[in-house]
C-alpha cells in the first residue's frame, strides 16, 4: 500500500520536461513489466515500487499506524509517563476518549513503562482495588485520583499531584487527553504530547450537517442557534491556544491536515496516530454470529442484515437512518436492521415493526456477537468530530461499512471503495446507498468484509496504536529515536 498519497502536484513542469518525462515513463513501464514475473499485475508492480518510509518520523504526514513496529521487542528504554485524563474508566462502559486512554496506557504499562495516571476522584468505590488487580500489578498504570467530588475534574489538584511525583523522579514525557491539561500549564512542558479527539473546526461541519436535517417548517432551537453563533469564535480561540502544546496527536489523517493547514502548527509537531481497538475483543467469529442472529430472532429468510450501534440520539444521524430504512423496508421485505444501543430513538425504531430489531444497550461481549451477526455496519453520524471507534470495531470483525462522507472517514477508514459505501448525510443519499447494498447481496458484502478485516488488522489494533505512541514518546525523550526504522 502506498504510504504517501500524492494528493497535490508538487511542481509545475515545463512543456519540454513534460515531454521528456512522458517518454521516460513510456519506456520504463514496459521495461519494469518485463523485469517482473508475468503474473504480476501493473497495480502490484507499482505498489511494490513505492519506497517504504524511512527517515525522521516527525516529518511523516501520514498515520503512524501504517508503519511496522516490533511488538515482540521491548523498548530500548523504559519511560516514566504522566497522563492527564479527566476520567479513568474502570467497571462501567466508558466513552471514546476514556476508552482510548485506558487501552493505550494499560498497553504501555505492559511494555514495562512506568505510567502514572492523574485523574478525577472515582465514581466507583471499587475502582482503586480494581485497577491493581488488572493483570500483573507491577505492569499496570499507577492511578492518582485527586481529591474532591467523584467524577469532577480539577486540573490544578491533578497538577499538584503531578508536581509531587515529578519532584521525586522527573517524568520523561507528559500526555494530555485533549485539554485535560490546560494550555497555560502545558506551555511550560517541552516533553508534552496532547491527543485531540475532535477539534472545533470539525464541529463547524457538524453544525452544517445537523441543521440541514431540519425540516422547512421546523424552527431552529435557541440552543442550536447559540452554538452556531459560537462556533467560529471557538475555532479562532483554539487556533490561538493550540500552539502552546509542544506536540499534537491527531486521531485521523484529515484532523492532522487541519492542524497543519488551518491551525498553522508546524509539521514536525503534528503526528497522526489513529485510535485502535482491542484485537482480542473484536474478531471474526462466524458461529458466534449465527448463534446471535437466531437468538435475537432474525428469521432464516433474511437476505441482508444491517447493523447500527451507539447512542440513539439525533446527532448520530438516527433521524436519517430511521427514515431511509422505513423507505427501504416497504420494497424489500427480507432486509433487516439490528439496532444496538439506547436513547430517544429506540422506541421509534421499535415502531417500524418486525424488520427492525432494537436490542437496547449491549455489554462488550454482546457487542462482539452483534458485529459478527450483521452483513454490513451503518454509521450515519452527523458529527465529524474525531472518529467513531464503531467503524474500526466492525471492520476488525470482518464487516464492510456504510458511513457519512466525512474527511476523517474518507481519509482514514473507507480509504478503498472495497471497504464499503459513503453517503452524504441526508435521507436521499442514504436510501440510494442502501439500495446499492441490497442489490449487491450478502455474498459480495462478505467478500468486502475480508478486505476490511485485513486493512483493520494492519491499522486499527490497540497494539499498533500503543507501539506508535511509544515511538512518539521515545522520540520526544531523545531525538535519536525519531529516526525510522
Ligand atoms: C438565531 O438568533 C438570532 C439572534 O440571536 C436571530 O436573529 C435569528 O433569527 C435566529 N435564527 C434562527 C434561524 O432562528
Ligand atoms: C420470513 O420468515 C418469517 C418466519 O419464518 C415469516 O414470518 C415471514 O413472513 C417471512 N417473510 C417473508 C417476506 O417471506
Ligand atoms: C539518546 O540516545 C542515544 C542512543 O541510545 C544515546 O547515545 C544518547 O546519549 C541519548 N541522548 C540523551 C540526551 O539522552
Amino acid at each position: 500500500m502506498a504510504i504517501n498519497k500524492p494528493k497535490k502536484p508538487i511542481l509545475f513542469l515545463s512543456p519540454s520536461l513534460t515531454t521528456t518525462l512522458f517518454f521516460v515513463v513510456l519506456f520504463t513501464i514496459p521495461a519494469l513489466l518485463l523485469l517482473h514475473t508475468p503474473s504480476t499485475s501493473i497495480c502490484t508492480t507499482f505498489s511494490t515500487h513505492t519506497k517504504p518510509f524511512s527517515g525522521d518520523l516527525r516529518k511523516a504526514e501520514f498515520a503512524w499506524n501504517r508503519l511496522k513496529f516490533s511488538e515482540n521487542i521491548l523498548p530500548p528504554v523504559s519511560l516514566k509517563i504522566a497522563v492527564f485524563s479527566r476520567k479513568w474508566p474502570i467497571g462501567s462502559i466508558p466513552g471514546g476518549m476514556e476508552r482510548h486512554a485506558h487501552t493505550l496506557h494499560t498497553a504501555l504499562a505492559h511494555r514495562r513503562h512506568q505510567v502514572h495516571i492523574f485523574t478525577s476522584p472515582s465514581l466507583d468505590d471499587t475502582s482503586q482495588t480494581a485497577s491493581l488487580s488488572d493483570g500483573s500489578p507491577s505492569f499496570s498504570p499507577q492511578i492518582h485520583h485527586h481529591e474532591g467530588q467523584p467524577g469532577r475534574w480539577r486540573y490544578n489538584k491533578a497538577w499538584e499531584l503531578y508536581q509531587e511525583e515529578n519532584e521525586r523522579e522527573p517524568f520523561d514525557v507528559v500526555h494530555s487527553e485533549s485539554v485535560a491539561l490546560p494550555h497555560w500549564l502545558a506551555r511550560h512542558l517541552p516533553n508534552l504530547a496532547v491527543s485531540w479527539h475532535g477539534i472545533a473546526l470539525e464541529s463547524v461541519e457538524s453544525n452544517i450537517y445537523q441543521d440541514l436535517t431540519r425540516r422547512p417548517a421546523e424552527p431552529m432551537s435557541p440552543a442550536f442557534n447559540r452554538s452556531l453563533q459560537g462556533v467560529i469564535p471557538k475555532v479562532l480561540n483554539e487556533i490561538r491556544f493550540f500552539k502552546n502544546y509542544a506536540n499534537h496527536v491527531a486521531i485521523s489523517d484529515s484532523c492532522g491536515e487541519m492542524l497543519r493547514d488551518v491551525y498553522q502548527i508546524p509539521n514536525k509537531r503534528v503526528h497522526v496516530i489513529v485510535n485502535g481497538v482491542d484485537d482480542h475483543e473484536f474478531r471474526e467469529d462466524l458461529n458466534l454470529g449465527h448463534e446471535f442472529r437466531s437468538r435475537i430472532g432474525v428469521p432464516g429468510n433474511a437476505s441482508i442484515v444491517l447493523g447500527v450501534a451507539g447512542r440513539l440520539v439525533k446527532d448520530k444521524g438516527h433521524p436519517i437512518l430511521h427514515e431511509a430504512f422505513s423507505n427501504l423496508m416497504a420494497s424489500h421485505p427480507h432486509v433487516y436492521l439490528v439496532v444496538a444501543g439506547s436513547g430517544p430513538w429506540q422506541q421509534r425504531y421499535k415502531d417500524l415493526g418486525p424488520q427492525v430489531i432494537a436490542l437496547g444497550s449491549m455489554n462488550p461481549s454482546e457487542l462482539r456477537a452483534f458485529y459478527n451477526a450483521i452483513d454490513i455496519f451503518v454509521n450515519p453520524t452527523l458529527r465529524p468530530q474525531g472518529l467513531d471507534l464503531t467503524l474500526m470495531e466492525a471492520m476488525m470483525s470482518g464487516k464492510p461499512v456504510m458511513a457519512s462522507r466525512f474527511p476523517s472517514i474518507k481519509g482514514t477508514v473507507v480509504v478503498d471503495d472495497e471497504f464499503g459505501f459513503m453517503f452524504s448525510p441526508n435521507v436521499e443519499a442514504l436510501t440510494e446507498a442502501l439500495e446499492l447494498v441490497v442489490a449487491e447481496g450478502a455474498k459480495r458484502l462478505a467478500q468486502r468484509g475480508k478486505a476490511c478485516r485485513d486493512y483493520a488488522a494492519s491499522m486499527f489494533t490497540a497494539s499498533k496504536m500503543a507501539l506508535a505512541y511509544e515511538r512518539l514518546f521515545l522520540c520526544i525523550k531523545n531525538a535519536t529515536f525519531c529516526t525510522y526504522p
